[in-house]
């Protein structure tokens, strides 16, 4: 499965191209399939269907846990660091988390969890956490995992929306000097959620939990009631493995489907090249589990590759700036991926907590969720990498499934702040405005995709219209990322932004539609808008816009703001609080009503001197007004 050199890589991405089913045929061999597939690939982009490897019939936990016990059944598959580096951490071999998996996949049948329920999981980066998705995947159970930062609402909508039979969480979690109670909010959002039959809360703080008679459970009683005997479930390589929510421009968050043969494929395939990684190597990616980065390449890539994964509980801040240089050192990290955001804000501290370290395991590095700037890629490069490791930039989406463009750690050749090139099997192309094509170098447009690869995703939860509209409808017979992206004269990619209503806060994504509902939920707004502005460290920070029913000088408006921002904790979480809130009188509309939104970035952005035509707006005064009120 590893490409070695750059001539390599071009050959299998003429293969790729060439003949797409052949060339990854050959790499789905190296799985452990129960039965093989009939047909490699059969797609439209219309519908969508897409279906890769039909007939074929796996666990993607066989080819995670089982198939490496022979081998490296000692080796660590999980090294855990928790939020305090004075409390012991955990070393899972992978022959205790297949035994761990096995037990708590016993707990959920015991629970009455069968093939093609959906499990909701809320917890903190633990390994648990991971024991409790391969567990599901292990039964055929979908999961869908709810990021610890989401409010009870958000955790509401999901578990409504896939209609989950049984929530996993903890009493609570710790993040730096923070204790957060994530049961107490599982029991909110649950007031309003009858699917769910079955809450199995495991221990973490200590903190008090209400549990509740007949519905929760404690995950520590429950494993002494099972054996570590459970055969895998025989999945189709088009059944579900899981359900993941995100963002989008208008409306809740959907919920992304993967399947688990080309899901599996492709997670694992991108995680051993991109990263080049080597058998025996530890690699410590900083996201959290509740984002796609997390699934692909904390748990299912590495896992399914045999390597060591860090999972990192607290944050990069705590007890200090040098956390994630602890954690190297301390456990001889080779490869390091981290997002642009926690990069910007560790540079802000200097250099005492870096120098101070050796860092000398390091090879590779890497880089996902936000366009990462010069200043940053650079600062990596010296002071972590010391410029002897690669930086990848890599860039995907939750849809993806894995990294769609990026470099291959050594072998090609890194220009900052582009992703560089396509993987093999990825085939982009940008368009214009009206779908056409922009072909040559040294050109811009929006990035689609005109081939399936096997991580893409299958449908959105419930609603395969919508999949169809999101993705494959603004462009008739393409993939359309939502990103915008500039392909240089070398023919590499550098992507530049969402360019629609999406907004990337520290490398998560966030819906200006959804913000603004949130905020119009608060007494008193009458409407709201919402846009992105550039943030020194988040990347994008959130501006919002806001109609009261008061006069300016009629309230308080510092504590308006404040209640505004609870609010918005409530609805969605603390992640999509506005940075900036500025109370206006009116919005600028056009005559149809539609909210120039052009104009309002511009002002958040702090570029009011060309704001372009206003002509067309209903009234013209209002900008002015905005202008003057800028914050
Ligand atoms: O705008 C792109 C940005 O993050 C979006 C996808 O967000 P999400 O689904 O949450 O997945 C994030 C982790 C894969 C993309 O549409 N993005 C992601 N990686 C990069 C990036 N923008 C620039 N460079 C990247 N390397």
């Amino acid at each position: 499965m590893r490409i070695r050199t750059f001539d390599e890589y071009q050959t299998a991405y003429q293969k790729s191209v060439d003949d797409p089913e052949e060339f990854w045929a050959e790499i789905a061999q190296n799985f452990q399939w129960r039965k093989p597939w009939t047909k490699t690939l059969q797609w439209n982009f219309s519908e969508p269907n897409i279906k890769w490897f039909i007939g074929g019939k796996l666990n993607i936990t066989e080819n995670c846990l089982d198939r490496h016990l022979i081998e490296r059944g000692d080796q660590p598959a999980i090294i855990w660091e928790p939020n305090d580096p004075n409390e012991a951490g955990v070393t899972l071999t992978y022959r205790m988390l297949h035994d761990q998996v096995c037990r708590f996949a016993n707990v959920l049948k015991r629970n009455g969890v069968v093939k093609g329920d959906r499990v909701c999981i809320y917890m903190p980066m633990v390994p648990e956490l991971a024991i409790a998705v391969l567990a599901c995947a292990r039964i055929g159970a979908v999961h869908s995992v709810v990021f610890g930062g989401f409010s009870a609402q958000s955790i509401a909508d999901r578990i409504n929306d896939a209609q989950c039979k049984v929530v996993v969480t903890a009493d609570g979690s710790y993040r730096g000097n923070k204790e957060i109670p994530l049961k107490s909010t599982v029991d909110d959002a649950l007031i309003g959620c009858p699917s769910v039959q079955k809450v199995i809360v495991m221990t973490r703080t200590r903190t008090p939990v209400s549990m509740l008679k007949g519905r929760d459970i404690w995950w520590e009683q429950e494993l002494k009631q099972v054996t570590a005997d459970c055969p895998a479930e025989e999945m189709d390589a088009e059944d579900m493995l899981f359900i993941l929510y995100t963002s989008g421009s208008t409306g809740k968050p959907k919920g992304v489907v993967h399947t688990c043969g080309g899901y599996m494929v492709y997670a694992t395939y991108t995680f051993q090249n991109v990263f080049q990684y080597e058998p025996g190597q530890v690699f410590f990616c900083t996201a959290d589990i509740g984002w796609i980065t997390g699934h692909s390449y904390i748990v299912y890539g590495p896992l399914a590759s045999g390597a060591t994964s860090v999972i990192f509980e607290g944050v990069p801040t705590y007890p200090d700036c040098g956390r994630f240089w602890d954690i190297t050192d301390k456990h001889n990290v080779n490869i390091l991926y981290t997002a642009p955001t926690a990069i910007r804000s560790l540079m802000g501290f200097g250099l005492d907590k870096v120098e101070n370290h050796d860092l000398s395991s390091l090879q590779v590095l890497g880089s996902v969720g936000e366009p990462i700037n010069e200043e940053a890629w650079h600062w990596y490069d010296d002071n972590i990498g010391k410029n002897r490791c690669p930086i990848v930039d890599t860039w995907w989406q939750t849809e993806t499934g894995g990294i769609l463009i990026s470099p291959l750690a050594g072998i090609t050749k890194t220009k900052p702040t582009f992703a560089t090139l396509p993987l093999p099997g990825v085939q982009p192309i940008l368009v214009d405005e009206n779908g056409k094509e922009i072909e040559g170098n040294g050109v811009s447009g929006n990035l689609c995709m005109k081939f399936p690869w096997p991580g893409i995703l299958r449908t959105t939860y419930g609603d395969h219209e919508r999949c169809r509209q999101t993705y494959f409808a603004t462009y008739p017979g393409l993939y359309f990322t939502g990103d915008g992206c500039l392909r240089d004269e070398d023919g590499y990619y550098r992507i530049t932004g969402r360019v629609d209503d999406v907004l990337n806060v520290s490398g998560h994504r966030i819906g200006t539609a959804e913000v603004e509902n949130a905020i119009n939920m608060h007494t008193g707004v009458v409407e709201s808008a919402v846009v992105g502005y550039p943030h020194d460290i988040k990347g994008q920070g959130i501006y919002a816009y806001v109609i009261t029913d008061q006069q300016p000088d009629g309230h308080d408006v510092e504590l308006t703001k404040r209640d505004i921002l609870a609010t918005v904790t409530r609805v969605i979480g603390p992640i999509a609080k506005p940075d900036k809130i500025q109370f206006v009188t009116g919005l600028p509309k056009t005559r149809s009503g539609k909210i120039m939104r052009r104009i309002l970035r511009k002002i958040a952005e702090g570029d009011t001197s060309n704001l372009g035509d206003t002509s067309t707006l209903l009234d013209p005064a209002v900008v002015d007004e905005i202008k003057a009120g800028a914050t």
